[in-house]
């Protein structure tokens, strides 16, 4: 498929069916990452894949918050408003948990700003789109608790926690989100060239997509 397509076909899978993710379809994926750029090809990037049952519950732990009505059309499941919870677990079958290593990665020399979330964020990109390009949905997560986390998959220290990929099969009666999937703002509100209008200087209210 052209890449073009991947981009426009790719939407976010908030319900999973309940079968693993093939071996080779994990390993292409994490080759995928393996060749996204980073700065200075330093490679800080350190993804940890989690597919036993075990693991699996330790991340429906640590996405697990009070329920907050605001987020409660994310996902029919993860409005638990009978324990006063909103889980972010989707029945993921498959969790690519992305972090950096923080001694590890470029940093600016003037600003000492650190490019591991950037670098971090490119290689979950790679492999959000290869997983798509495989058939396979995904979803981009980042409420979650990292400290808890960390605790509960023995991070390293130095390790930041990024973002988790949730991957694995659409359920039969996955429906992408229809106010939010396949819509994006027209392009000349988003890219300028050479000139910047004053009105998106000013922070035109864009309104709704
Ligand atoms: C940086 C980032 C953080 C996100 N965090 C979450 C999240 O914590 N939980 C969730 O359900 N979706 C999350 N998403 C998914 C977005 O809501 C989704 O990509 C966006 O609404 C566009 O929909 P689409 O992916 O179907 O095009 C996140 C996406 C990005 C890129």
């Amino acid at each position: 498929m052209d890449f073009m397509d991947i981009s426009k076909m790719r939407v976010t899978v908030r319900k999973f069916a309940q079968m693993p993710v093939e071996q080779e379809k994990i390993e292409k994926i994490l080759e995928a990452g393996q060749w996204a750029p980073t700065a200075v090809n330093y490679q800080p990037q350190r993804v940890l894949v989690l597919n036993t049952l075990e693991n699996l519950e330790k991340v429906k732990s640590f996405c697990t918050f009070n329920y907050d009505k605001k987020y409660a059309d994310l996902a029919e499941e993860c409005d638990d408003k009978e324990h006063g919870k909103n889980v972010y677990y989707y029945g993921a079958p498959l969790v690519l948990f992305v972090s950096y290593d923080e001694t590890v990665c470029w940093h600016h020399p003037q600003s000492g700003k650190s490019s591991g979330v950037t670098d971090a964020t490119i290689v979950a990109t790679h492999m959000m789109l290869e997983a798509a390009s495989l058939g396979l949905g995904t979803v981009w997560i980042s409420y979650f608790d990292e400290n808890k986390a960390k605790k509960l998959l023995n991070l390293p220290e130095n390790w930041q926690p990024v973002c988790m990929l949730y991957v694995g099969y659409p359920a039969e009666d996955f429906k992408p989100n229809p106010n939010i999937s396949g819509k994006r703002f027209p392009i000349e509100k988003t890219c300028f060239y050479n000139d910047i209008p004053q009105n998106v200087k000013d922070g035109a209210d864009y309104g709704e997509l």
